[in-house]
């Protein structure tokens, strides 16, 4: 077992087991915002459900630093070898359709921006002002006052659009590379696996980029 896990096709099958947590987790948390647009309060209720459920939010942060810690070690450890293996053949660069994608060449890149956005996405939201509202009785954190705070400022909207087309790059990307490390990219599944990762990254990225641009606009 742990021979297949340190060859190159067991690291894949890792990585893309890691990015499918993230992938259930940032569908999630796309969804859940969604609140905002029904009304601040309904989005501070739903914010205060999930941080009043310590198994779900404990087992939830656990498995995300788990999977993102090795995620980001077997990215770097197979870029690395990579670039080491590719030293001799790179001299003959693929053309047409056995040129890689862009995404693919770039996905390291994408993922060192993504992590430096995920840093300052949380000390921005969670670790950030904390602003305090009381809703039928219950106190809690006022966390649509926050958001309201934050994305009224047009720099701090532009820089969560543009973080979140690169999210939407790396996650259909992602999404396709998953099943080929499961090894389900058999042909015949190849045209619907395509479809299913792009309708799952546009998906998530207009939900997330429309939450940024209704704030602003009502701010
Ligand atoms: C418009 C886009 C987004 C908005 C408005 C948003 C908003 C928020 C807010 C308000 C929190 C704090 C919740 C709390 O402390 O109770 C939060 C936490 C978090 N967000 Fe986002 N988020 C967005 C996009 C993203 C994206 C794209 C990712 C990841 C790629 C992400 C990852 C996280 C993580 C990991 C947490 C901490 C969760 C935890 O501690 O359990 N967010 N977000």
């Amino acid at each position: 077992m742990s021979g297949f896990l340190s060859s190159s096709v067991g690291k894949k099958y890792l990585m893309g087991l890691t990015g499918l947590v993230w992938a259930g987790f940032v569908f999630g948390h796309m969804a859940g915002n969604m609140t905002i647009f029904v009304s601040p309060d309904l989005y501070n209720q739903y914010g205060h459900a999930i941080v009043s459920n310590k198994i779900l939010l404990y087992g939830t942060e656990a498995a995300l630093i788990l999977s993102l810690l090795v995620h980001v070690g077997l990215a770097i450890n197979l870029t690395i070898s990579n670039r080491s293996s590719k030293g001799i053949a790179s001299s003959v660069k693929a053309s047409g359709s056995k040129r890689t994608p862009l995404a693919a060449q770039t996905m390291i890149i994408q993922g060192t921006i993504l992590l430096a956005f995920i840093i300052l996405h949380l000390i921005t939201f969670k670790y950030g002002e904390y602003y305090e509202t009381t809703i039928d009785g219950v106190k809690m954190r006022d966390l649509a006052r926050l958001m309201s705070e934050v994305f009224s400022q047009p720099p701090a909207v532009a820089g969560y659009v543009i973080s979140l087309l690169l999210l939407c790059a790396h996650l259909k990307h992602g999404f396709g590379s998953v099943f080929q490390s499961l090894g389900l990219l058999h042909p015949s599944y190849q045209g619907k696996i395509k479809a299913a990762s792009w309708a799952y990254a546009i998906v998530v990225t207009i939900g997330f980029i429309s939450q940024p641009l209704y704030v602003y606009m009502m701010s």
